[in-house]
């Protein structure tokens, strides 16, 4: 199957427009794309609307090359109440639906009995594969998983897997074009549970979790261990060639050889720890120390505040660490 060239994509559908579906609809609208988007729910265009109108500042200080006068872009926008309208004329769907087995079956049917088959479509799910979320649909090879992290418009990883059934092409097809939509796309290889990054983060709150628990240190100080230290190397390059700068001159090669032994007999020792009552009232009991009294409100706040800072710091050395 030849899919529509990747950069010939002037029109996106968003389906199921909550929370990540607003902001992708944000992102893209920013990039210039036309932006159908469709949800069962009612309200969700003026909850969108105002999702949008207040993402903009934070699109326009980092600069996305596209549209920058929030009025003209939302000219490309545009609501439907039934979901064939919208996905008429897009070149893509990204569906972001409720994370329900059964609703995204049957939502990915219908979305796949309306679209022609060259169009590729990626849902943002957080825990299915593309082979449990493509048994309703006639044409399962061009359904790829394409999951974002929250806020879409801020974040740039999107993690394409395909599945048992997926084309090769759609899964290569979905790589070029988040790449082209301004997207840090990553390939995986094949479907585990929770895709990777959330692997990752819950491998390392496993530990923090298991830290608290074992009386090793408070809520806010392995959260601080983080934060104020590996996180800020992390935010600039990952795990393996954080090591392998650790490995002084040496590189990667005298870092497994000299420090890799250590390291090795700490995994041993790592915590499995259970979310049981009790430990689910040590974690909240944590966190309101650690914050004090200050709202969720004021903490997100700031949250996104230090993220914009840091993405826009980080913006211009944002290329491949290969180039
Ligand atoms: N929230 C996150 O942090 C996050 C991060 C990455 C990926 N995801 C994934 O993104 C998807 C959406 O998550 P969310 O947090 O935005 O959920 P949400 O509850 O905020 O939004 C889901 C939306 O889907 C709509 N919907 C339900 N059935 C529909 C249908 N048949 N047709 C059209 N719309 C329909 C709902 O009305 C709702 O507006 C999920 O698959 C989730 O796993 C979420």
């Amino acid at each position: 199957m030849a899919y529509t060239a990747t950069g010939s994509v002037d029109t996106v559908a968003i389906v199921g427009s909550g929370t990540i579906g607003a902001s992708w609809a944000a992102w893209f609208l920013a990039r210039g794309y036309q932006v159908r988007v469709t949800d069962t729910m009612a309200g969700r265009d003026a909850f969108v609307q105002h999702y949008i109108e207040t993402a903009w500042p934070a699109l326009t200080r980092l600069n996305i090359p596209g549209e920058s006068e929030l009025a003209t872009a939302l000219k490309r926008l545009s609501f439907h109440g039934i979901l064939e309208d919208a996905v008429v004329g897009a070149q893509f769907v990204q569906e972001n639906a409720s994370e329900k087995l059964e609703t995204k079956q049957s939502l990915l049917a219908q979305i796949d009995a309306a679209l022609p088959a060259d169009r590729i479509i990626a849902s943002s799910t957080s825990g299915f594969g593309a082979t449990a979320l493509s048994q309703a649909m006639a044409h399962p090879q061009r359904l790829v998983i394409g999951h974002p992290f929250n806020p879409p418009h801020l974040i740039p990883l999107v993690e394409v897997v395909g599945g048992d059934n997926s084309d090769p092409a759609a899964v290569e097809w979905a790589l070029d074009f988040y790449r082209q939509a301004g997207k840090h796309p990553i390939l995986i290889r094949k479907e585990v549970p929770g895709h990777l990054a959330n692997r990752l983060q819950a491998a390392l709150w496993r530990e923090a979790v298991h830290l608290v628990v074992d009386g090793v240190a408070s809520v806010d100080d392995v959260d601080a261990a983080i934060a104020y230290g590996p996180g800020l190397r992390w935010a600039v390059m990952g795990p393996h060639l954080t090591f392998h700068l650790g490995g002084g001159e040496g590189g990667m090669r005298h870092f497994v050889d000299h420090l890799g032994p250590a390291v090795e007999s700490w995994w041993s020792s790592l915590g499995s720890p259970h979310l049981t009552p009790d430990v689910k009232e040590t974690l909240v009991a944590g966190v309101a120390q650690a914050t004090n009294g200050r709202s969720l409100q004021d903490l997100a706040a700031e949250r996104d505040r230090r993220l914009l800072d840091l993405l826009e710091a980080l913006q211009s050395s944002r290329k491949p660490l290969s180039q």
